[in-house]
């Protein structure tokens, strides 16, 4: 009886519910502020449009953000994250049979979107590299370059960081690639910012510097606000018809805008919770990195690619799948054989890594 008992004990370590670490979704969960903030939400916030534009303002979070960045407000866009900026900058700009010049690695709507409009996709690959000793993809702006000028594509998108790579672009290599496309619509995809770097100061002077370039971020990645729906954009000064096409003179949603300025006022809290993200990653890539055949990629995200061996890929799916947790087995042209782990909280991290090693102990993989 109480053997019987211990052994259900033990099984409860594993979530009674799927846990999604296949998803890029935060675990961890918003500041507390936010919490505060929607148990008292008010009448106002939920009934009433923004006023915002009677105060000369587009929005309280886009006069925010540009104050922040030492920009005018006009060149601050907001969005339902930055899905809804990938989309408007598409539709706004690729016609039918124009191309956009997407990574080959990288997010599936990246290579979706195009077609909404009749366009083409033009692919770029990455290149395989070491950061700090650890495998890491990287952009081969030199490859990029010659793609761009055989292909003349009407948009380029770079994401930085990447999914599921998790390498970003350093500044140096965006900017050789801007030097050589500044008549192109450039869109950088900064969905994951904030995970193993904070740096904002390239931002105002690549805006300055590349009139057709947009800089897009998100709150629902590092600010954990995935469920509002709520991102934002800097446009160049060439953009004034996406400027346009953006706008929402009633403001977004009152609520995810309000949040937005929250998440910005407690930035502390989330660097705080920022490195335990990176102390965790270092873990996976040392702990995963022991296994044989297992070559964990270093990130800049809240995600990890890992290629796996395929010999134990299904029966690793199985083992994980029946403990609820879930991760991203990827299966597509690009990715055959490797995994994206998104993290959770550091409990659920070490258990994950952990169940890993556990199922390579009981199948004797050496
Ligand atoms: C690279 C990339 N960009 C953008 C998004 C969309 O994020 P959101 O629309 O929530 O801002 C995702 C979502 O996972 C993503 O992986």
């Amino acid at each position: 009886m109480g053997k019987k008992k211990n052994k259900k004990n033990k099984k409860s370590k594993f979530p009674k519910e799927p846990l999604f670490l296949d998803r890029n979704e935060s675990q961890t969960g918003p500041c507390p502020q936010v919490y505060k903030f929607l148990k008292k939400v008010d009448l106002d916030h939920l009934s009433w449009y923004s006023r915002d534009f009677q105060k000369g303002i587009k929005s309280a979070l886009s006069k925010r953000i540009a104050d922040d960045f030492g920009f005018d407000e006009k060149h601050v866009l907001l969005s339902y994250g930055s899905e809804d900026l990938l989309k408007q900058i598409i539709h706004c700009y690729v016609n039918p049979g124009d191309k956009v010049l997407i990574p080959r690695e990288a997010w599936w709507y990246y290579k979706k979107v195009a077609s909404e409009r009749g366009g083409e996709n033009v692919e770029y690959p990455m290149k395989k590299g070491v950061s700090d000793g650890v495998p890491y993809y990287l952009y081969d702006v030199d490859l990029m370059l010659d793609i761009y000028r055989q292909r003349d594509p009407k948009v380029v998108v770079i994401a930085s960081p990447n999914n599921p790579t998790g390498n970003k672009i350093e500044p140096d290599a965006l900017k050789r690639f801007l030097d050589a496309a500044k008549d192109t619509i450039t869109m950088i995809d900064e969905a994951y910012w904030g995970f193993g770097s904070t740096d904002n100061s390239y931002v105002k002077p690549f805006i300055d510097q590349y009139p057709n370039l947009v800089i897009c971020r998100t709150f629902s990645k590092f600010f954990a606000l995935a469920g509002f729906r709520i991102g934002f954009a800097f446009a160049g000064r060439n953009l004034d018809v996406l400027i346009n096409f953006t706008t929402r003179y009633l403001g977004y949603n009152r609520v995810s805008e309000k949040l937005g300025e929250i998440a910005l006022d407690n930035i502390k809290w989330y660097l705080k919770a920022g490195k335990q993200y990176e102390k965790d990653k270092k873990m996976m890539y040392r702990e995963l990195g022991r296994i044989k055949g297992f070559v964990p990629f270093k990130s800049y995200a809240n995600f990890i690619l890992v290629d796996l061996p395929l010999e134990i890929r299904p029966g690793l799916k199985q083992y994980l799948t029946e403990r609820n947790l879930l991760i991203k087995f990827l299966d597509e042209e690009a990715f055959r054989s490797e995994a994206r782990i998104s993290l959770g909280t550091h409990k659920q991290n070490k258990l994950l890594v952990d169940t890993i090693k556990k199922y390579c102990e009981e199948i004797n993989w050496k």
